[in-house]
């Protein structure tokens, strides 16, 4: 499917390097010829030989070789390969990347390219964190620069948190979505995610605990599959990925308008991944709620918000192909969410126990059970990430693809 694509790989200097040696694998596996290009710190982690041995190249590290320029030129390198990879991309290459620094082979080839650019970063999860790396990344987004990554998790370092590489089989995606090759290819997929907030009046709202992050997760998960996602957030305490059409709401309401307007150009499936609130106050206040000298207290009263992955599902002619809802259950979760699923009208519920010790519901692993008409198939507890890739192969085969 990739056969006879070219990509040229920069290696950064990180703990994760030896990922990029599975990565070399994989991708000359799937007949893409890799390029390989070591920063003087990436050649700390793994060495030029098994670089250059796995991917069956010549191994490009310096930016002044008298040898390579007459071969080839670092300017010609860096317009030959169809897309350029930076894996790892460590801190110090996305500032280089971000203001447009050119010091070495790796960075100037970055600043010379003019193919798409996919960076996987891996770093500390403080230096992740960090203003100035936050800064880098938003300019670097705003430059059209693609990102996969990074993971949350354990790290090399002992800290936990975002940070780590994101997998071989992941970026592998990534690569093969960017290449226009994905199964997912000229498929719109809506996905709904995070919270909603409902406002009580002016500066209270109710809320819930969704962190979005399963959503967000999903939706990097189709576009990595090269679908054009729709993406639909509530007030998430993630950011939302790249590569998706992002559409920031508040409220169940302002959510269900999004869906419908997103849904005008025709949808192939909806995955409704948002934790919407049931309820939302009956009536709008202007003014904020007061104390009273009796000390009486407020009587909230509440009506019913929209069910968005209802409406969808009941859709008629409009209705996307896969409707996929989840279901946040505490109790007799398999039971209880094959009812939601034929009271919805769906198609699969991805099924999820939210009691408190599973620390799901805001966490970053997730344990699910996937409804479908053929039964409940539970899959193993995972990293969001993980989940949201099976799920994303899964919509992919649903829909005629292969993941
Ligand atoms: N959902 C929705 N709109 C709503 C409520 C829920 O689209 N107003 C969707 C969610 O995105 C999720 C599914 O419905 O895909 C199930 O959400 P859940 O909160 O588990 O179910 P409820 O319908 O709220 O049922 P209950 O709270 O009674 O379990």
């Amino acid at each position: 499917m990739m056969q006879g694509k070219s990509i040229l790989l920069i290696i950064g200097g990180g703990i994760a390097a030896y990922k990029s040696l599975l990565l070399i694998r994989l991708l000359r596996e799937a007949g893409v010829k890799v390029r390989p290009v070591l920063t003087k710190a990436g050649a700390e982690f793994v060495t030029p030989l098994s670089v250059s041995a796995l991917a069956g190249e010549k191994l490009n590290e310096a930016l002044f070789d008298l040898n390579d320029e007459a071969e080839m030129g670092h300017i010609q390198l860096s317009r030959a390969a169809d897309l350029v990879v930076v894996a790892p991309a460590t801190a110090d290459l996305l500032a280089k990347m971000a203001h447009g620094i050119a010091n070495d082979l790796a960075s100037t080839l970055l600043l010379a390219t003019d193919k798409p650019v996919l960076i996987a970063p891996a770093m500390n999860v403080r230096m992740w964190l960090h203003p100035a790396t936050q800064r880098n990344l938003a300019q670097l987004a705003a430059d059209g620069i693609q990102r996969i990554g990074p993971d949350e998790g354990d790290m090399a370092c002992g800290e936990f948190g975002p940070g780590r590489l994101a997998e071989p089989a992941e970026i592998f995606s990534a690569i093969a979505a960017l290449l226009g090759n994905g199964p997912l290819k000229g498929k719109r997929i809506l996905v709904t995610s995070g919270p909603t907030h409902e406002p009580i009046d002016p500066v209270r709202y109710i809320a819930n605990r969704s962190s979005g992050a399963q959503g967000t997760a999903i939706a990097a998960a189709l576009a990595a599959l090269g679908a054009q996602v729709e993406f639909i957030t509530g007030p998430a305490s993630v950011p939302p990925p790249l590569g998706v059409n992002v559409v920031k709401v508040e409220t169940a309401a302002e959510m269900l308008a999004a869906v419908e307007n997103a849904a005008k150009i025709g949808l192939d499936a909806a995955i409704c991944a948002a934790a919407v609130a049931d309820w939302r106050m009956a009536e709008q206040t202007s003014s904020k709620i007061k104390k009273t000298e009796s000390g009486a207290l407020p009587a909230l009263q509440f009506t019913e918000n929209p069910d968005i992955l209802k409406t969808i599902a009941n859709w008629g002619k409009n209705r996307p192909r896969l409707v996929v809802g989840f279901a946040a259950e505490t109790d007799d979760v398999v039971r209880n969410a094959s009812e939601k699923r034929l009271r919805k009208g769906c198609d699969w519920i991805v099924a999820n126990d939210v009691r408190p010790e599973t620390g799901i519901m805001g966490g970053d692993e997730n344990a699910v059970t996937l409804i479908t008409a053929a039964g409940a198939e539970t899959w193993p507890r995972a990293a969001k990430a993980e989940v949201a890739r099976r799920l994303a192969a899964r919509i992919a085969d649903a829909l005629g693809g292969q993941a």
